[in-house]
């Protein structure tokens, strides 16, 4: 039987949460304070964190909860939160997703956001938590927006603070390949890449093969529609592809866990780990909430959590000297 225990005992890494969806009510109501901002609600519980079906909505709240994010301290705050949140659950590794196109884009330099995240990333080392950062261009943005976001990321990168590249937000007529130069480009300054592909979105399959055939990402982010094509499948299966599912999220933005095509990708062997995505914004579910909720549903086994565990430090982009320590 699956406890509580079990799964926070359980060494495991995260390699699919938005630092920004993890903003509580409670500390968005903090910073607004400290900021000067109104947010119109005399509590934290009064700020709405609803929105109905599907990506765009839930993108809608997301962008606007992270208004009162200002300062260097701000930035902080919210990644300490998250990462001492993540020492209690034997979280040992984090690949943290940050959005900085949506704070230079209303006036906050890039500085001030990775300068807080990557500090809150070093103090929490001290936690027994090493956390990594992965940038994530806005699909919905230009690729010039894009471009521009690469170029700021640059001295960062160099001093080893960015390790990797992602893509994210609405994924409606926005493609893999508006972005495949700057990929490209990317990848030989040697960021690891991923990219989102949200269950069910308009050309979902295109997507995802585009994200593998021609961008050539090592992971690919939710990605459950790749089980309606059992070549593209194999394909990525046979090239160790990492599957970040996050169940939790999965259920709040489209009503259903996507449990079939999870179950299938990790019976045929995919490397599937579970991840929380944005858990300030789907009920303060985090990674540990995930691999409990959906093991307790669907009836896995201690055995299949670990594997799932094992899977998420194989996919992780740590050295594979401390690969080996886990697995
Ligand atoms: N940004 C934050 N969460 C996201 C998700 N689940 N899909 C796309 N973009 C996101
Ligand atoms: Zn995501």
């Amino acid at each position: 039987k699956i406890t509580r225990k079990f799964v926070d005992g359980l060494p495991k890494a995260e390699l699919h949460v938005h630092i920004e969806g993890t903003l509580e009510p409670d500390l968005e109501f903090k910073l607004a304070k400290r900021n000067g901002i109104d947010l119109g609600v005399s509590s934290p519980d009064q700020i709405n964190r609803s929105y109905k079906y599907g990506l765009a909505a839930f993108l809608k709240s997301y962008y606007a909860g992270m208004q009162t994010l200002i300062t260097e301290q701000d930035f902080y705050d919210l990644t300490w939160a998250y990462l001492k949140k993540m020492a209690k659950s034997s979280v040992k590794h984090v690949e943290l997703f940050f959005d900085p196109q949506a704070h230079t884009s209303r006036g906050i330099s890039f500085s001030t956001v990775i300068n807080g995240i990557h500090q809150a990333a070093v103090d929490a080392r001290a936690l027994g938590v090493d956390a990594q950062l992965i940038m994530c261009f806005l699909r919905d943005f230009s690729k010039e927006s894009a471009r521009k976001t690469l170029i700021q990321a640059k001295p960062y990168h160099e001093k080893g603070w960015i390790l990797g590249l992602g893509l994210d937000s609405d994924e409606h007529h926005n493609p893999p390949l508006k972005f495949m130069m700057l990929f490209a480009k990317a990848k030989t300054e040697g960021y690891h890449l991923t990219m989102h592909c949200d269950p069910d979105q308009v050309d979902t399959l295109k997507h995802i093969k585009q994200a593998l055939e021609i961008i050539e990402v090592e992971r690919i982010d939710h990605g459950v529609n790749i089980v309606a094509d059992p070549d593209l499948m194999d394909f990525a299966i046979q090239k160790q592809l990492g599957f970040t599912i996050c169940p939790i999220s999965n259920l709040y933005i489209y009503h259903d866990m996507k449990a079939k095509p999870t179950l299938e990708l990790l019976k045929k062997g995919a490397l599937v780990s579970f991840n929380s995505d944005d858990p300030g914004y789907m009920g303060s579910n985090y990674i540990d909430d995930n691999y409990y909720k959906f093991a307790e549903k669907y009836h896995l086994s201690r055995e299949d959590l670990v594997k799932i565990a094992k899977n998420s430090f194989l996919s992780s982009w740590i050295s594979n000297t401390a690969k080996k320590f886990y697995l």
